[in-house]
C-alpha cells in the first residue's frame, strides 16, 4: 500500500525520485521521504503528508545533489503516520538506507533479537528493523549488501518489496520482492526502480517485473543480474517492451482522473475486446482460455473470489454465466473465502479478478485453490502483477493505467471479458445457436458507441447530483443483472462522497429497507425495459407512495417511468445481459459530481488506497 521509487544513473536523482513519487501517491499518501547520496553523504528528508509537503521540507533542508537515491510515498501498517514512521529508514550505524512496501510479519522477534545484540530503534516500524538486520548479517558474516539482504530475508516472514543502498557502496542498490510488485526500468546508462512503471514510462518502456522471492543487485555499468533469494539460483531478467505512454498516465485534461476514467470507458471495452471478439468471423478467441477449454468446459462449478467493486462484477458474471452457460457459479468475499475453510476440488475453476493484480485477500485466495488442485484463471488489469503470474492462465482487462482509487473502467472491462468468457462458453457447451451467437456478438460491438451515448447525460447528472449533494443517506436498487450495479453505485457514492449508501434487491426492500423512505431519502433505481421491468415499475410506486425522491436510470425512450420519477436518467437500449456496461455509467457520474460538489479529494478517497496490498 505504499509506492517506492529508485534511482541509479547520470541524471540528478531528486527530480526524478520526486515527480515518480507523486504518479504514485495513489498507492499510499500519509507521509512520505527520500534519501540521495552526493557522492559523500546521504541526505535525507521524510515528512507526514503528502508529497508536495516534502518537496518543501527537502528544497528547505537537505542538499539536493545526487544521480543515486531512493523515494517512499507511505501507506501506514505498522507505526502511525509520522515524520518518525516514514521512510526511508537508516540502519544504525547510518550506512544502510532502506524503503520498504509490505510487512514482515516477524518484526517483533527479530526486534528483540536486535536489542539483545544492542540496536537501538526510532521508530515503529517493520522496516527499520529489516535495515538493521541486514546491518547485522553484514557484520556478523563479513557479508556484501547483496548477501547481506539475501540472508536477512530469509529471516523475515511476509510481505516485501525493498530497495537499499549503502553509503560505503554508492554505486549499487539492492532491491527484493515477495508479494508487493517491484519494477526495474532499463534506461540508457541509468536504472529506474518503482512500485509500477509510471514513474519512469517518461524516461524508458524497458522494463523487468521482479517475480516472488527475487533480488536484484543493480549497478551502474553493469547487466542487472536477478537472483532467488531462497536458493541464489541465477534468475533471467525478462525485459517487458511497455505498451504505456506519459499521455495516459496524466489527466490528459480532465479534472480528476477518475472522470477521465469514466470518459475512457468505450476505448477501453474496445481494447478489451481487440482480437477477442470477431464478430465477422462469428468467433471469440481468448488465448488463455482456448489453451486450458476442457479444464473450464468440464468443470462442475466456477467459483469467483474478488473484493470491492472486482467482487460486484463477480456478481454480474454469476448471471452471466448461470443464465447463458448454464454453469452453476458461487461468488465469494476472497477475505472471507480465504479463511472459512471452503470446500474446493480439482473439478472447480477458480476465477479471480482483480484490477491491481495485487490485492493480498484475492492473492491468498487463489494460493489456496491452487493447493486444492483447483484450475485457477485470472482477470486483471495490471500486466505482469502478482495475481497474473499466480494463476494458471487469464485474461487481462486492457482498461489502461487506473489511478483513480474508485475503480470504474476496469468494473466495466472486467464485465467485458467475463462476458465473453461466459459467451464462448456458452456456443462450446452448444447452449447458443448460431445465430443466436453471431446476434450477441454483434450487440457487443455496438456496447462501446452506446457508452459513449450513455455519456452524454453528464450535463443532466451534473444537474441531479446538485440536488442531491447535501443528502446523508441513499438508496440504491435493482434487480437481475443490475442488483450487482445497484450495488457497485452505492459502493462509488460512499467511497468518494463519503454519503451512507446501500444497494439493494428491489424486491427486497419490503423486507426492511423500505422502513427509511422518506422525503428525505433519495432512491436510485435502475428501471430498463428489460428482464422485470413491470416489477421494476411497482417498486417505484412503493417508494413514490412514502415521498421518497426516485432516480431512475430508463431506457431511452421509457414512458412510464419517466410519469413515476422525480428524475430520470436514459441510457441505450441493449440485451438485458449487456444492461450492466451501460447502467453503470450515470452511477459512476452521479457519485462523482457528488463528491466534487462537496469538495472531496475524488482520486485519493480518505482512508482508501488504490491496491489493498495487505489483509
Ligand atoms: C473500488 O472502487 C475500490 N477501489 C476497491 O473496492 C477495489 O475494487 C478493491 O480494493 C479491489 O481491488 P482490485 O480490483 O485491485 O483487487
Amino acid at each position: 500500500m505504499c509506492g517506492i521509487v529508485g534511482y541509479i544513473g547520470h541524471r540528478d536523482a531528486y527530480p526524478i525520485i520526486v515527480k515518480g513519487l507523486q504518479r504514485l501517491e495513489y498507492r499510499g499518501y500519509d507521509s512520505a521521504g527520500i534519501a540521495l547520496f552526493d557522492g559523500n553523504d546521504i541526505n535525507l528528508s521524510k515528512t507526514k503528508g503528502k508529497v508536495e509537503d516534502l518537496k518543501q521540507k527537502s528544497e528547505a533542508t537537505i542538499s539536493l545533489e545526487g544521480t543515486l537515491g531512493i523515494g517512499h510515498t507511505r501507506w501506514a501498517t505498522h507505526g502511525i503516520p509520522n515524520d518518525v514512521n516514514s521512510h526511508p529508514h537508516y540502519s544504525n550505524s547510518g550506512d544502510l538506507v532502506i524503503i520498504h512496501n509490505g510487512i514482515i510479519e516477524n518484526y517483533e522477534s527479530l526486534k528483540k533479537e536486535l536489542i539483545n545484540r544492542g540496536y537501538v530503534f526510532t521508530s515503529d516500524t517493520d522496516t527499520e528493523v529489516l535495515v538493521n538486520l541486514i546491518e547485522e548479517v553484514q557484520k556478523s558474516e563479513g557479508a556484501k549488501l547483496g548477501k547481506a539482504v539475501q540472508i536477512a530475508l530469509n529471516q523475515a516472514v511476509g510481505a516485501y518489496a525493498i530497495a537499499v543502498f549503502d553509503r560505503k557502496k554508492p554505486d549499487e542498490i539492492v532491491v527484493a520482492k515477495l508479494g508487493s510488485p517491484l519494477a526495474i526500468g532499463i534506461g540508457e546508462n541509468e536504472f529506474f526502480i518503482a512500485s509500477d512503471a509510471s514513474p519512469f514510462i517518461e524516461f524508458t518502456n524497458n522494463a523487468v517485473y521482479l517475480e516472488d522471492e527475487e533480488m536484484a543487485i543493480i549497478r551502474l555499468g553493469k547487466e542487472i543480474k536477478l537472483r532467488k533469494i531462497k536458493d541464489d539460483a541465477i534468475a533471467y531478467p525478462n525485459i517487458l517492451e511497455l505498451q504505456m505512454n506519459l499521455e495516459e498516465i496524466e489527466k490528459g485534461g480532465y479534472d480528476h482522473f477518475m472522470l477521465k476514467e469514466i470518459y475512457e470507458q468505450p476505448r477501453a471495452i474496445m481494447d478489451t475486446y481487440r482480437g477477442r471478439l470477431l464478430a465477422g468471423q462469428s468467433l471469440i478467441k481468448m488465448a488463455g482460455v482456448d489453451q486450458h477449454l476442457e479444464k473450464i468446459l468440464n468443470a462442475n462449478r466456477i467459483i469467483i473470489v474478488a473484493c470491492g467493486t472486482s467482487w460486484h462484477a463477480g456478481l454480474v458474471a454469476e448471471y452471466i454465466f448461470e443464465d447463458l452457460a448454464r454453469i452453476p457459479v458461487e461468488v465469494e468475499y476472497a477475505s472471507e473465502f480465504r479463511y472459512r475453510n471452503p470446500v474446493i476440488t480439482e473439478n472447480d475453476v477458480l476465477i479471480a479478478i482483480s484490477q491491481s493484480g495485487e490485492t493480498a485477500d484475492t492473492l491468498a485466495a487463489i494460493k489456496l485453490a491452487k493447493e486444492k488442485g483447483a484450475f485457477v484463471f485470472g482477470v486483471c488489469n495490471v500486466v505482469g502483477s502478482s495475481i497474473a503470474r499466480e494463476t494458471h492462465a487469464g485474461a487481462y482487462t486492457h482498461a489502461g493505467p487506473e489511478i483513480g482509487v474508485a475503480s470504474t473502467k476496469a468494473f466495466t472491462t472486467q464485465i467485458t471479458v467475463l462476458t465473453l468468457l461466459a459467451l464462448k462458453l456458452a456456443k462450446e457447451k452448444g447452449h447458443f445457436s448460431t445465430s443466436r451467437f453471431h446476434e450477441y456478438l454483434t450487440e457487443l460491438e455496438t456496447i462501446p458507441a452506446k457508452v459513449e451515448k450513455a455519456l452524454e447525460a453528464n450535463p443532466l447528472v451534473e444537474i441531479i447530483a446538485d440536488v442531491y449533494k447535501d443528502s446523508t443517506n441513499c438508496l440504491y436498487l435493482g434487480r437481475g443483472y443490475n442488483f450487482p450495479v445497484a450495488l457497485e453505485g452505492a459502493l462509488k457514492l460512499k467511497e468518494i462522497s463519503y454519503i451512507h449508501a446501500e444497494g439493494y434487491p428491489a424486491a427486497e426492500m419490503k423486507h426492511g429497507p423500505i422502513a427509511l423512505i422518506d422525503e428525505q431519502m433519495p432512491v436510485i433505481v435502475i428501471a430498463t425495459n428489460k428482464g422485470h421491468y413491470e416489477k421494476v415499475v411497482s417498486n417505484i410506486q412503493e417508494i413514490k407512495s412514502r415521498k421518497g425522491k426516485i432516480i431512475a436510470i430508463v431506457t431511452q425512450g421509457d414512458t412510464q417511468v419517466r410519469e413515476l420519477a422525480d428524475h430520470v436518467i436514459e441510457v441505450p437500449e441493449t440485451f438485458e445481459s449487456l444492461t450492466p456496461l451501460l447502467t453503470t455509467i450515470p452511477l459512476q457520474l452521479l457519485s462523482y459530481h457528488i463528491a466534487v460538489m462537496r469538495g472531496c479529494n475524488v482520486d485519493q478517497p480518505r482512508n482508501l488506497a488504490k491496491s489493498v496490498t495487505v489483509e
